[in-house]
């Protein structure tokens, strides 16, 4: 059946998101619908709604949410009404060679669930019947949502849907980028560029994979108090445009063995670079505007053998991802609670992006 849901939709570049009602169709063959329970706001939802990331506008924001399955389409084993599932925003074809290689974050059809469903439609129409995109194929700051099967994850029952809900895009990409991207050994040292939602997940990423010394750096002090409550043993405070290289290579004796990129910022990513150690490597997770570039002396790469890569949704594959963070928080090793600073209604969509661009939060979620 078709249901009615208040949903956070960006129908204008640089304007503040509107909170409309929409119409979510039943779910065709391969299809679920969902109602959610709770919607992270990550900062590529803001970087949609100011062209940072560019997508078929108007469209239904949230890529990071939790809830229950209310209704199943044809030909969907594994999920079934009543099921708690978690989002995730990459299209996986289950077929390429990255996907059957384990690297469906690369998957080569990717590019089909962008702003729509994999087959090139969409279940979700405005008040007077137009379609309206979804972002990476979730769209799911919307109290219902018909998704992909491939775009969730079934979950424990017993896990609390507002912390669940992160690991569909803040824990598993910080979480991940430390696990699975740099594969980061106990007692290495490691520097953080940003602490907000993402940064706070490399963080205590690194904290459970062991890192001896963990480096935040931030422009606000705020998220470093944070930053310290997730692992980070040290805190460097920068200015906006500071270089901070010469202090993290000084602290270090040398340079930390990885530093993360999580403001999504070219000059970061170069500053990460440069200071880390010789055979290091820096990990850009921050996604920049097209225009960004980075710019890093290529002798460096002979001579001090450096690795500077990236890491998408924490190299995840979902299906083992997802139930290992929330295996990590049930076993009180995984901070998820105290990520959640402020709790929004729909209603308070436009507020809740107003915090998350002043860094206001560590995670603010709306609650449905
Ligand atoms: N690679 C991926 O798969 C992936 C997934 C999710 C988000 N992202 C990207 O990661 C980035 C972070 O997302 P988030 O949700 O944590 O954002 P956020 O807004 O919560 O956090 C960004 C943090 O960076 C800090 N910051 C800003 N300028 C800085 C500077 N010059 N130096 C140091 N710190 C600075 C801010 O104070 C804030 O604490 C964004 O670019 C987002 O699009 C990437
Ligand atoms: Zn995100
Ligand atoms: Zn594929």
């Amino acid at each position: 059946m078709s249901r009615k849901a208040r949903a956070a939709i960006c129908r204008e570049l640089n304007k503040p998101v509107v909170v409309e009602e929409i119409t979510v169709e039943p779910p065709r063959a391969g299809e679920v619908t969902v109602k959610l329970a709770a919607c992270g706001v990550c900062h590529s939802d803001l970087s949609a709604t100011n062209g940072t990331l560019a997508m078929q506008l108007p469209l239904v924001l949230g890529h990071e949410a939790a809830g229950e399955v209310v209704e199943v389409g044809p030909g969907v084993a594994g999920l079934k009404e009543g099921d708690h599932v978690v989002s995730s925003f990459i299209y996986m074809c289950g077929q390429c060679r990255f996907c059957l290689g384990g690297r469906p974050v690369l998957c080569i059809e990717q590019g089909k669930a962008i702003t729509t469903l994999p087959d090139g439609t969409l279940r979700t129409r405005d008040a007077r019947g137009n379609p309206v995109s979804i972002f990476s194929g979730c769209g799911v700051m919307a109290e219902y949502a018909t998704l992909h099967k491939d775009n969730l994850v079934k979950i424990d029952p017993k896990i609390p849907l507002d912390c669940a809900a992160l690991v569909g895009c803040a824990v598993t990409t910080g979480v991940g980028a430390v696990f699975n991207t740099a594969r980061v050994a106990p007692g290495s040292s490691v520097a953080v560029f940003g602490c907000g939602g993402v940064g706070l997940n490399v963080i205590q990423g690194a904290r459970i994979a062991g890192a001896g010394r963990i480096i935040a750096i931030d422009t606000l002090d705020s998220k470093l108090v944070l930053a310290q409550k997730f692992g980070a043993t040290d805190t460097l405070l920068a200015k906006a445009g500071e270089d901070v290289s010469k202090a993290l290579k000084k602290l270090t004796g040398g340079g930390p063995d990885y530093a993360f990129e999580c403001v999504g910022n070219g000059e970061l990513a170069a500053a990460a670079y440069r200071a880390i150690r010789r055979g290091g490597l820096a990990v850009v997770v921050g996604v920049a505007k097209p225009s960004d570039t980075t710019a890093v002396r290529t002798m460096t790469l002979p001579f001090e053998e450096k690795t500077l890569t990236g890491s998408y949704f924490g190299s995840c594959v979902p299906r083992i991802d997802f139930p290992r963070m929330l295996g990590l928080y049930m076993g009180g090793k995984l901070m998820l609670d105290e990520l959640i600073t402020r709790r929004y209604s729909i209603e308070e969509a436009p507020q809740a992006f107003a915090d998350l661009e002043s860094g206001r939060n560590a995670r603010g979620v709306i609650i449905f």
